[in-house]
């Protein structure tokens, strides 16, 4: 299969790094590292160690050939720039399949290809960017994929197997867009207070102030999802959140992270989204609202 990462930082390189052992991978991403992958080819390290020489540009008149699949792995805020850049290689029969978090990434994408060419996944896999050419496999996780409509399709079976023969198990979502919410509920709670206190996942249930604003920050984003149809239980929700927190208690967040680097924040596709939402539904959202501006008034 012909292979495309548009967005080779940490969780494309992984997945193209994994895939090119079985295909034809083309890791689409910024002249840094694409520049040290061609000169000493790509390091992963950490839970995956790998060295090799894979195929990597800057630029999408390199994309040569017909793409079965691209794996949409920019940032929340560059999907619409991003898309339309990699429009031309794309055509009717290119699936492309984004692993972004966030609300509106699907939206964004059907501004600009066809819906019925989009799958949606989520991991839980963790990547950071080191450096130039080296990306860190900080955690396994679990991945799901899965169409718009909830479908089991022969695309969808397809590409399981292409990741399962590249050792990353994937299970079939019978509702991504509620797996999608989910996530973001959970990431809602916790990444914005990890930046704003500067914290590990973890403080957030040490500290008992902090671990009450989990709370109902996802009592909030959870009211909104039900306001949008997505039948979830707020305890189920939390005890969610709570369970990530604890796998994750020493990592910092991709938005303290983000912040830390002085770095835009995919705030606006996760929280935004929700006050967008709650706002239209009539629901409160004064914490979403809340953490939005600090964030924004703080790092932007
Ligand atoms: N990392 C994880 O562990 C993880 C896990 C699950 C989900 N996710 C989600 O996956 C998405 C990507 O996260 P990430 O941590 O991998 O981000 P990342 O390390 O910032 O990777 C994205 C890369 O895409 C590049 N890029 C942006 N626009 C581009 C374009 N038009 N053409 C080529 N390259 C472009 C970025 O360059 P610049 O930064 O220079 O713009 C960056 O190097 C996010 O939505 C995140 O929430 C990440």
């Amino acid at each position: 299969m012909n292979i495309v990462i548009l967005g080779a930082g940490a969780i494309g390189s992984l997945f193209g790094a994994l895939l090119s052992k079985h295909h034809n991978v083309l890791l689409l991403g910024r002249k840094p590292h694409v520049s040290a992958i061609q000169s000493n080819g790509l390091h992963i390290q950490g839970k995956t160690m790998f060295h090799e020489k894979i195929s990597a540009t800057d630029t999408v008149k390199d994309v040569s050939f017909d793409v079965d699949l691209l794996l949409l792995t920019v940032k929340s805020y560059d999907t619409i720039k991003a898309i339309k850049q990699a429009k031309p290689s794309i055509s009717k029969n290119t699936i492309v399949l984004t692993f972004q978090n966030g609300l509106d990434n699907i939206e964004k994408l059907q501004s600009v290809i066809s819906k019925n060419q989009i799958l949606a996944g989520i991991t839980t896999h963790g990547a950071v960017f080191k450096s130039p050419g080296v990306v860190h496999h900080t955690g396994i996780g679990r991945t799901i994929i899965g169409e718009l409509d909830g479908t089991e399709t022969k695309r969808l079976k397809n590409i399981v197997e292409l990741f399962d023969e590249a050792n990353v198990p994937i299970k079939i979502s019978h509702n991504i867009l509620k797996d999608i919410w989910q996530k973001a509920i959970i990431n809602s709670s916790i990444n914005p207070l990890t930046a704003i206190f500067q914290c590990k996942n973890g403080y957030l249930v040490e500290n008992p102030i902090l671990f009450h604003l989990v709370s109902c920050l996802c009592e909030e984003s959870t009211n909104v999802a039900k306001s949008m149809g997505y039948t979830f239980t707020t305890k189920y929700l939390f005890e969610q959140t709570i369970q990530v927190i604890n796998e994750t208690f020493n990592n910092n967040s991709s938005m303290l992270q983000s912040v830390e680097r002085k770095s835009q924040t995919e705030i606006d596709s996760i929280n935004g989204k929700i006050v967008t939402f709650g706002r239209k539904n009539n629901i409160s959202v004064l914490l979403n609202e809340s953490v939005c501006f600090i964030i924004k008034r703080l790092y932007q």
